[in-house]
């Protein structure tokens, strides 16, 4: 089954907007896990906006699922993973402005610094990821950096999923079948949420793993945490990797 892995970011954001504790992110990422997740994701900014740096020190001791760390591969984020150790590293190319990932790597101008960087988080035994969008020429490269897997970068295809233009999904598919036959193992995520989702992995039955934030966090404001995440795990359930 396809993995669900939880970014806890929106809930560092909701902390922030009033300084002090609430909602308490260690006890979110213990619940997370309570409830069913197979993976806590976090992305900590250079401006710490959402989840901190020492959130994410935080939590590592309470991780008894998968712990994966997002973010631009600059030289205090290398060094705060190498000392975290998560199980993987997810690298992206946002520009520390950004409101969110906005794109996937050039693996092709990008390859030498990527694989620079992916070789000493092999060095420390920590998987990698490279956020990637679908053209196919990204992926030969991609290999050639090392990394263990892509994130497919799937904001066009919850975009286009809500037009009804479900074709869409032949993109994802043909650039995941490759990564797949080079022999990378394939994550997805952004913008995935309850309507797109199963869609998403039926079709793609593949996928190792997603990470959904936002629109989790948004339906747990109606649903609840615990229901939430059950409603999410349902999507990903019964469909075979
Ligand atoms: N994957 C990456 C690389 C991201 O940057 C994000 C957002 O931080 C996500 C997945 C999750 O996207 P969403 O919050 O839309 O579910």
């Amino acid at each position: 089954m396809t993995q669900l892995s939880i970014n806890i970011n929106k809930f560092a954001t909701l902390r922030n907007a009033r300084g002090g504790n609430n909602p308490d992110i260690l006890k979110v990422a213990k619940d997370c896990q309570r409830f069913g997740a197979q993976g806590i994701t976090v992305h900590p900014r250079p401006d710490q906006r959402h989840i901190r740096y020492n959130d994410v020190f935080e939590i590592k001791p309470f991780i008894i699922t998968e712990f994966n760390i997002e973010g631009y591969p600059s030289r205090s984020f290398i060094d705060m993973v190498l000392k975290v150790q998560p199980h993987q590293v997810t690298l992206v190319p946002d520009p520390p402005d950004a409101l969110t990932s906005n794109k996937g790597w050039d693996t092709i101008k990008n390859e030498k610094f990527l694989q620079e960087i992916i070789s000493e988080f092999k060095k420390n035994n920590i998987r990698t990821s490279v956020f990637i969008e679908t053209d196919l020429d990204l992926f030969e490269p991609a290999v050639r950096t090392g990394t263990d897997r892509v994130e497919l970068y799937t904001e066009e295809y919850a975009v286009e999923f809500d037009k009804k233009n479900l074709s869409v999904i032949n993109k994802f598919f043909q650039a995941a079948t490759l990564a797949k036959n080079l022999g990378l193992k394939i994550n997805a995520g952004h913008d995935l949420n309850l309507r797109n989702l199963k869609y998403f992995v039926q079709q793609i039955p593949f996928i190792s793993e997603v990470s959904i934030g936002h629109a989790l966090v948004c339906d747990a404001l109606y649903f609840g945490l615990e229901n939430t995440i059950q409603m999410y795990l349902r999507e990903l359930t019964g469909i075979k990797v």
